[in-house]
């Protein structure tokens, strides 16, 4: 398969994905948008690939928005034809059982703070910045940023930030919830794979079942998503790599998982 604005790469059970257009900081285009489909799909498909990272070129963005030259001229009734946006997230949030990580490596703003925020979860580097700066352009977030910011960082900050365009900081990100952890930038990546490939080893369907649960907790109620947690930790309890597991523990050996 080959990409004309990003990299696709695989390291082991992991996939690593590169937004690749680092002159323009890593924008959004439609192009983009529809090889990073073509590549999560691929990941889905792919049996042997268990979690993904993705990252963006360079070291001063992930990705600094959409792409503002391309939507600049770009008719109203064009946004709402295509539904812009809409495919993506579908894709890369509801399509996309398998885990995998934002790996933050400077600006994510805009339409890129939503794209890291559809990741399981972020690892920043220590000059990650996020904002949703699209206030100043005269629009607002069109990806889930007012959702998915307000959700993860609660409703002072998101407010905050989608009001003032203000930009946070990695250390800022991490007190409030919107990243998992963050690193030195020469290690980014590394440490991001690193930690996907540690998930790509646990047993595959406990690893979507568990993926699948934390989100239910973002997008229902509480009795909901408990009463999803005990559905989804029932039916993990008929697999072989339940049986496995608890076995391998017994006999104080490593499980080999068959991902049934
Ligand atoms: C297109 C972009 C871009 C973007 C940067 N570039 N961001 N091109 N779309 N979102 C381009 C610049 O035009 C420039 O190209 C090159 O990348 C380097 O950027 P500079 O601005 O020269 O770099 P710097 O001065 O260091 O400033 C970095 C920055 C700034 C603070 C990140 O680039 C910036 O504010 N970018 C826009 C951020 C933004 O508003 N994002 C939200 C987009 S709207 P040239 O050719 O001049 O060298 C969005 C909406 C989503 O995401 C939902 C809509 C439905």
């Amino acid at each position: 398969m080959s990409f004309e604005s990003i990299l696709v790469e695989q390291r082991g059970a992991v996939t690593l994905i590169t937004l690749n257009r680092p002159a323009s900081l890593n924008a959004l285009n439609s192009g983009v948008l529809e090889e990073l489909i073509t590549a999560f799909a691929a990941f889905e498909a792919d049996p042997t690939q268990r979690c993904a990272v993705l990252t963006g070129a360079g070291e001063k963005a992930f990705a600094a928005g959409a792409d503002i030259k391309e939507m600049a001229d770009k008719p109203a009734a064009a946004f709402y034809a295509d539904d812009f946006f809409a495919r993506w997230t579908s894709h890369l949030v509801k399509t996309t059982r398998k885990p995998w990580i934002a790996a933050v490596n400077g600006f994510a703003l805009g339409g890129g703070c939503e794209l890291a925020m559809m990741a399981d979860f972020i690892i920043a580097s220590e000059n990650a910045r996020f904002g949703q700066p699209e206030i100043k352009l005269g629009v607002a977030p069109g990806m889930g940023g007012s959702q998915r910011l307000t959700r993860a960082v609660g409703k002072a900050k998101a407010m905050e930030m989608c009001l003032t365009g203000r930009m946070m900081d990695a250390a800022e990100a991490e007190r409030s919830g919107l990243v998992a952890r963050v690193v030195p930038l020469a290690s980014l990546v590394e440490e991001a794979v690193k930690t996907a490939a540690e998930i790509a080893a646990m047993p595959p369907l406990a690893a979507i079942a568990n993926k699948e649960m934390v989100n239910a907790a973002f997008e229902t109620g509480l009795d909901q998503g408990i009463l999803i947690e005990r559905r989804i930790f029932q039916v993990l309890t008929a697999t072989e790599d339940k049986a496995e597991g608890m076995a391998a523990f017994i006999e104080k050996r490593a499980g080999v998982w068959k991902g049934k």
